[in-house]
């Protein structure tokens, strides 16, 4: 097993990053935090280094990495702001480079891989999102690529509809289609932990339910 030092967290004042931060914390790792907004930051820990920056500079993104062995992204398009996914990738992977660093990053069940068997509900939420937000479905489905035809070591989790109660259930596990139609955030966090340091899903894109 790799021998983890520090680990970056990308999103971890969102709704699902909180989440994803108490449990690394509880778990007894230390944290470098990308926020935008250090202010509006409330949890406090002396295992949390805080790093102001966007995910969309690459500099900021360098500072980020430059001492841990794994980033977890839970960051999420904000309305009216540039689309966010794909250059945050792009910039994760400049920023690792050729080092041994894992990246694993949150998204929707509706991006599309090549080993995809998905069934009709999954389908149908996939074109929703295309017809609803095609310009935030196409950049995630580019962030896609992006790792895809990286050396890197990352993960890509898909979801489907996230639960807020921080309830803790059986985590279903797929590499074809959405086992389910929901997930709690608590086990959304909970399962990116494991990525760090489990090989089964490397450089593939699970879908993850309830
Ligand atoms: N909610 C769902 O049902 C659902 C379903 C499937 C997939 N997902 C995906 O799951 C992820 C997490 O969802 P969520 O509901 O927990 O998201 P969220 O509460 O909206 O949090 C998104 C986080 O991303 C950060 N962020 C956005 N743009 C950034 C940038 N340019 N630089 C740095 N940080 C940035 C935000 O920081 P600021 O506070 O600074 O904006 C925030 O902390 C998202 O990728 C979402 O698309 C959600």
């Amino acid at each position: 097993m790799k021998e983890l030092q520090k680990i970056a967290v990308i999103g971890g004042g969102g709704r699902t990053g909180q989440y994803l931060v108490n449990q690394l914390i509880e778990k007894g790792y230390s944290l470098k935090l990308l926020l935008r907004h250090p202010e509006n930051f409330t949890m406090q820990s002396p295992l949390i280094e805080i790093v102001e920056g966007d995910v969309l500079n690459p500099e900021a993104v360098r500072i980020l990495l430059e001492d841990c062995s794994a980033v977890l992204s839970t960051a999420g398009q904000r309305q009216d702001e540039p689309l966010v996914a794909s250059q945050a990738s792009v910039n994760i992977m400049n920023a690792i480079g050729d080092r041994p660093v894992r990246y694993v990053v949150l998204a929707g069940l509706n991006v599309d891989t090549p080993s995809d068997e998905k069934g009709e509900q999954s389908v149908k939420a996939t074109e929703w999102m295309r017809a609803t937000f095609p310009a935030i479905h196409n950049d995630r489905q580019k962030s896609y690529s992006v790792l895809a035809e990286s050396n890197a070591e990352w993960i890509m989790v898909r979801v489907p509809y996230i639960e807020f109660n921080g309830n803790r259930a059986e985590v279903k596990v797929s590499g074809t289609d959405s086992p389910g139609a929901k997930i709690d955030a608590a086990d959304i966090a909970g399962f990116m932990i494991n990525q760090i340091t489990d090989d089964t899903w490397l450089r593939k894109a699970p879908f993850i339910s309830n």
